[in-house]
């Protein structure tokens, strides 16, 4: 199928791409080559195909994504990216689309900033379906991103993510409506999460950080941008790809990321869960994103006897140990540890919500709150030392970019029982 690379309403490249497959088997021509997804490489008139198809594959829900397999027998596909075309390739985080060559759709009629959306898909992904055909498949759905399960849905007529948790525990929803309160008291830029309950399931809810001016560059992306070289720290390479860019003082943003992530024990910040924000159509960058997606904490699948000392919690996307990322903050000066004081309280309310305890019982509720004042106390006695903390070297460096796999860990308790 010959197709127009959308960006908004900018024509980036035409493309030939194979609608069984989902694979782009040619790349006619580039017209707007600053256009093009950020880290694609265009040297010499032409665009690198195997970064473009990898981008455009990334955009595919993920054959790790909880019940997916479930989600495509009853949509009966065989490949998650053959989905992308039945919904333009539109997305609720950025303004990439697929146009048909010789089609004069419009972004104004089908984007899903201000369009409504079918729930068909997004039932299907939560299992809740009681359609076998006749699918309406225009849904951001479509194109989202991650492991676990989640749709988009329009509440009170904002476009909001609703994502679930993992067995056995359930704690994701939790965890990032945690991880909010310690945002909003550090004053830390974030995407606010609350937990909500679909029958004795908790889901967290956050509204869409994305509107149709702007988009989100993930940081994969942005490192894509240079090649880094072995001697320089993963950390300084994300720095040094920033500043290329023009996005200049990163580091701000990221000591807040870091921060958050030491206290809550933050396993999965890897280079999908943070990034960029640019304007779409003037390609100015904004700055750093909120945070978002910081529910894989708090010792969410280990043993409640494991939580308080977490000290076995694994770290990205800079270092590999916990500590050895909170050296890299260049500054604590902004953590204003008063505002942290009490939040034991708060964080178990938020984990005796409703149904909460058919998944997180008394001890367990305690060991989470006793576990976020330890590591503030940690970050408070980091701070007091901090001149000489910093240390930005290779040692220790997160060597891949790796999601947490669920159905990885589930198959792990499974086989523990
Ligand atoms: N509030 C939001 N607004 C816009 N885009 C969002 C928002 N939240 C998430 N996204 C996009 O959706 C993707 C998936 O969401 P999220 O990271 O929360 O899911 P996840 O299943 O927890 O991911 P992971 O695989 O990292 O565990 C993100 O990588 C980001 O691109
Ligand atoms: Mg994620």
């Amino acid at each position: 199928m010959k197709c127009v690379l959308m960006h908004k309403k900018i024509p980036a490249a035409y493309l030939e791409l194979d609608s069984e497959t989902g694979y782009i088997l040619k790349i006619y021509e580039v017209c707007r080559p600053e256009h093009l997804p950020v880290g694609v490489g265009f040297k010499k008139g032409i665009a690198d195909r195997a970064a473009l198809n990898e981008w455009w594959t990334d955009r595919a829900i993920p054959a790790s994504r909880s019940g997916i397999h479930e989600a495509m027998e009853v949509l009966k596909i065989h490949d998650t990216k053959t989905l992308l075309t039945r919904c333009f390739g539109l997305s609720l985080s950025d303004q990439y689309w697929i146009k048909p060559d010789k089609s004069d759709v419009k972004w104004e009629a089908i984007n899903f900033f201000d369009n409504p959306f079918s729930d068909d898909i997004g039932d299907v992904l939560f299992g809740n379906s009681n359609k076998t055909n006749g699918f309406d498949f225009s849904s951001p759905d479509n194109t989202s991103d991650g492991c676990l399960k989640k749709r988009w849905k329009i509440i009170d007529g904002k476009r909001c993510l609703v994502k679930g948790g993992s067995k056995p525990f359930q704690q994701q929803p939790f965890n990032e409506a945690i991880a909010s309160l310690i945002c909003q008291r550090l004053e830390i830029p974030h995407v606010d999460y609350s937990v909500i309950w679909s029958g004795d399931e908790p889901y967290s809810v956050c509204e869409d950080f994305v509107s149709s001016e702007t988009e989100l560059i993930g940081a994969w992306r942005v490192i894509q941008t240079r090649k880094k070289d072995n001697s320089v720290s993963v950390y300084r390479h994300y720095v040094n790809c920033c500043e290329a860019l023009g996005v200049k003082n990163i580091e701000r943003f990221l000591d807040r990321m870091i921060v958050l992530d030491y206290i809550i024990a933050n396993e999965d910040r890897h280079f999908n869960n943070f990034g960029l924000l640019r304007n779409a159509e003037t390609l100015e960058w904004i700055g750093a994103a909120p945070i978002f997606d910081s529910g894989t904490s708090l010792g969410y699948d280990s043993l409640t006897v494991q939580i308080a000392n977490n000290k076995t919690a694994q770290c990205k996307p800079f270092k590999k140990s916990h500590i050895d990322q909170l050296k890299l903050a260049t500054s604590f000066e902004w953590v204003d540890f008063e505002k942290l004081y009490g939040i034991e309280d708060d964080i178990k309310e938020i984990l005796s919500s409703e149904n909460a305890e058919k998944y997180i019982d008394e001890q367990r509720k305690n060991a989470i709150a006793q576990s976020v004042a330890n590591r503030i106390e940690i970050v408070h006695r980091m701070a007091a030392v901090m001149e000489n903390t910093i240390v930005d070297d290779v040692k220790n460096d997160v060597e891949e970019n790796i999601a947490e796999d669920y159905l990885k860990e589930v198959d792990a308790h499974t086989l523990d029982m």
